[in-house]
C-alpha cells in the first residue's frame, strides 16, 4: 500500500476514479444455479470483478481418515485464473491464494450447520475469472450463495464487502487502483442477522476513528448486499417453481 500523490483517486467534486461517491458500492449482479454439475453454484459481478462458487456435498469424506465424528469437513479452494489480472497469474496455488482459501472457509464456517453432516465432507470452490480487488468478499457472498443452492442448512447467509482509505477518506468497496495506491484495506464478512463478523483483516493503517468508520461503511454494505442474495435466491426458485426454462434477467441491485 501506497499514497502515490502522482495519482488523484479523488476528484474536486468529491468523487472517485470511477466516478462513484466516497460510500458508494460498485454496481452487483448475482445470479444463483448456473452449473448443472455442481450440487450448488453461483455468480457474481461485483464491479469488474466475475466470480464463480461451485459446492459439492455434503458427501462421503475421502479421503476417509479426514473425517470428523461430529461434524462436516468443510474445505474451501479460492483460486484465480491466469486471465484474471494484468499480468498472467500462474495457475499453481499462490501463497495469497491459500491465505484466502483459508479465511473465505473461517468466514462461511459460522454459518453452515455442519453438525447435521457428521464424517462428510463440504467442498466450496472460488474461481475467479476476472479481478478488479475485493475478490475475497465477493467470492464469500458468491460461495455463501452456492452453498445455499446446494441445500447445505446454513443459519443464514454470509455477506462480505470491504472498506478502506484512499488520500486521507474513508471509501467503501475499493476497486483495484484505490486497493494499490490507497492507504488501507478492510475486508469485512458478516452474518447479517446475527451480527456476527465472520472475518474482518486489515491492510495498511487507520486511526481508531477512521477504523470505526470503515467498519460502519462495510457492514452497513454486507446488509445491502445480504438484501440482493435474497433476491438472487427468490429469482432461482421462482424460476423453478415456475418451471420456466428462460433465463431470466440476473438478480441485479445497485447500490
Ligand atoms: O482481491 P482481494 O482484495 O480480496 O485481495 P488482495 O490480495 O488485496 O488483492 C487485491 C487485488 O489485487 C486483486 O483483486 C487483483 O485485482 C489484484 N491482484 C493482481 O493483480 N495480481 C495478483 N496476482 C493478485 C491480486
Amino acid at each position: 500500500m501506497r499514497n502515490d500523490p502522482a495519482v488523484k483517486l479523488i476528484d474536486s467534486k468529491g468523487l472517485r476514479v470511477d466516478g462513484r461517491r466516497l460510500d458508494e458500492l460498485r454496481p452487483i449482479k448475482m445470479e444463483v444455479g448456473i452449473l448443472d454439475k455442481a450440487n450448488g453454484s453461483a455468480y457474481i459481478e461485483h464491479g469488474k470483478n466475475k466470480i464463480l462458487a461451485a459446492v459439492y456435498g455434503p458427501r462421503e469424506a475421502h479421503p476417509k481418515h479426514i473425517a470428523l465424528a461430529d461434524r462436516a469437513v468443510v474445505r474451501c479452494r479460492y483460486h484465480m485464473a491466469p486471465f484474471s489480472v494484468d499480468e498472467r497469474k500462474s495457475p499453481a496455488p499462490s501463497r495469497r491464494e491459500l491465505e484466502l482459501s483459508k479465511v473465505i472457509r473461517e468466514s462461511l464456517e459460522p454459518a453452515i450447520m455442519s453438525e447435521y453432516f457428521p464424517r462428510a465432507t463440504i467442498d466450496i470452490f472460488i474461481e475467479v475469472l476476472q479481478a478488479d480487488a475485493g475478490t475475497r468478499c465477493a467470492g464469500i457472498t458468491a460461495a455463501s450463495l452456492a452453498l445455499a443452492d446446494a441445500g447445505i442448512p446454513m443459519r443464514e447467509l454470509v455477506a462480505a464487502c470491504a472498506a478502506g482509505k484512499i488520500e486521507g477518506k474513508v471509501i467503501l468497496d475499493l476497486s483495484d487502483i484505490e486497493d494499490k495506491k490507497g492507504e488501507a484495506d478492510l475486508p469485512v464478512a458478516l452474518l447479517p442477522k446475527s451480527n456476527v463478523i465472520s472475518l474482518i483483516q486489515m491492510d495498511g493503517s487507520l486511526s481508531d476513528e477512521e477504523f470505526r468508520q470503515a467498519l460502519d461503511l462495510s457492514t452497513d454494505a454486507c446488509r445491502k448486499i445480504y438484501e440482493m442474495q435474497r433476491e438472487a435466491l427468490k429469482l432461482k426458485y421462482h424460476i423453478v417453481r415456475d418451471g420456466t426454462e428462460d433465463k431470466e434477467e440476473m438478480a441485479e441491485v445497485k447500490a
